[in-house]
């Protein structure tokens, strides 16, 4: 740092020693804002380490080692993954639960009991994971893109309709980073057209919309426990629903076909199925980290809400619209950026600063659409035997009207979900880096 700057900050410190202590947290952030940008050689905003993930407690042990000593490690013997369905219904306010494999398995498992064929279309959000895709390409069926509302960055439900042809089986509203869909009239649109509602809840656990929780709303809803989500097993997955037949159908499907409650088959014994099955050892860890869940989504909530009105303050910073009467549980915390009010400086620069300061951020998702899986899948041959060289050529070309998702992929910014179980003093430096980053755009566009 320059002795010129050195002298800024002194004066600016003492200023507000004199002035009291609200006026100093002001200065010591227009100071800040003065402050050479870490990427250029100034003092980094932030100097910790923001909370680690996954966590664990070493009290949770006796209850894995009881899995282990026991011997009864599959679903077929031992009670922890029915105690653990059970207790995550409970706390969704579901009437069922059956815990599966992985999020990607519980999608695939969950079309399957809603009848999606190969040939069949489904409309799913573009901003997601790969993993939505993949799961319907999985079903050999066509993953329809809607578009992405800007505002919200989940699926615009005014774009589904217009996507349903006589093919379509279901619609996948995504809730991405735990935000959730404006699921009314998506509900609305799919029961007027008689398709079912998967809701892709993998990322939102606790979501809530309009009273209900996210995953519950839809025919199913299917959940991620992977080890990076809010509540970890390594790998794991759920879905939810309150359809006795649906959940009977999708328990006999995910353990090899065998015949379950009311689901008897197609034969006395097994009928079309595979093995989706969680372990007991992924169920006894989610077991005990379910409190824990419940206390960081309440953390994370109050230091999204604080962000949320700091960044709101700042121009070329725009937080999310949520769906009225909604609550999310930011397993990222999305904005977008407009580089404009920051000088030109490029969203990629913006976010070598950030990390710079020590504030690490990343791009959302990109256009995936066009990266080449979904051309590998629709010249395959099994999609052109399933659907016509129109239909493919037609929907190859829809890809360029999803402009809403365009501008998501070009201009979105997010935190990491570890970031919001800090402390409130450590989130508040969160907006006072990107003040500094904006206060010299100009100057970090064309020096890096
Ligand atoms: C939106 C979304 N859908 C589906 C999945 C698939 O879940 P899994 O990785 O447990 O298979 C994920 C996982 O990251 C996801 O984020």
């Amino acid at each position: 740092m320059s002795a010129k700057n050195s002298r800024r900050e002194f004066l600016g410190i003492a200023a507000a020693t004199v002035a009291g202590a609200s006026l100093f947290s002001r200065r010591a952030i227009s100071q800040s804002a003065a402050g050479v940008p870490a990427l250029v050689g100034g003092t980094p905003v932030y100097k910790g380490n923001w909370p680690a993930w996954p966590e664990w407690r070493q009290d949770w042990e006796p209850s894995i080692l009881d899995v282990l000593r026991s011997g009864r490690w599959y679903r077929g013997s031992g009670q922890q993954v029915q105690q653990f369905e059970a207790a995550y219904a409970a706390l969704l306010g579901a009437r069922r639960c059956l815990a599966t494999a992985s999020g990607t398995t519980a999608l695939i498992v969950a079309m399957h009991v809603l009848d999606v064929d190969a040939g069949d279309e489904v409309i799913v959000s573009p901003f997601t994971f790969i993993a939505s895709y993949n799961a319907i390409l999985i079903c050999k069926a066509l993953p329809v893109l809607a578009d992405t509302d800007p505002a919200t960055l989940t699926v615009d439900p005014a774009s589904i309709e217009s996507r349903i042809t006589e093919r379509t089986r279901a619609v996948m509203p995504v809730h991405i980073y735990g935000m959730p869909c404006d699921m009314d009239p998506i509900m609305a649109t799919a029961r007027k057209h008689g398709v079912a509602v998967i809701e892709d809840a993998c990322q939102a656990w606790l979501a809530e919309y309009k009273g209900r929780m996210c995953g519950t709303i839809g025919d199913l809803g299917c959940f991620s426990f992977q080890n990076s989500k809010h509540l970890p097993s390594g790998e794991g997955g759920a879905i939810t629903g309150d359809s006795d037949d649906l959940l009977d159908r999708a328990s006999s499907f995910h353990d090899c076909g065998r015949s379950y409650g009311g689901f008897k088959g197609a034969r006395p014994n097994f009928t079309r199925g595979g093995n989706f099955r969680m372990q007991h050892f992924q169920a006894a860890m989610l077991l005990q980290q379910l409190e824990k869940l419940k206390q960081d989504t309440a953390r994370r909530r109050e230091n999204a809400d604080r962000l949320t009105a700091s960044l709101k303050e700042i121009a070329g910073i725009r937080p999310v619209r949520l769906p009225e009467d909604s609550r999310a549980v930011w397993h990222l915390y999305p904005f977008r950026y407009d580089a404009e009010k920051f000088q030109g400086l490029p969203r990629e620069t913006f976010i070598k600063a950030m990390r710079a300061e020590g504030i690490p951020c990343s791009t959302g998702y990109q256009e995936q659409y066009f990266d080449g899986l979904l051309d590998e899948a629709i010249n395959s041959r099994g999609f052109k035997r399933l659907f016509s060289a129109q239909r493919l050529k037609d929907y190859r070309d829809s890809f360029q009207e999803l402009k809403g998702n365009r501008e998501v992929c070009a201009t979105t910014v997010a935190f990491t979900q570890n970031l919001l179980l800090a402390g409130r003093a450590d989130v508040d430096l969160i907006p006072e880096a990107i003040r500094k980053i904006q206060a010299h755009g100009a100057e970090l566009a064309k020096r890096v």
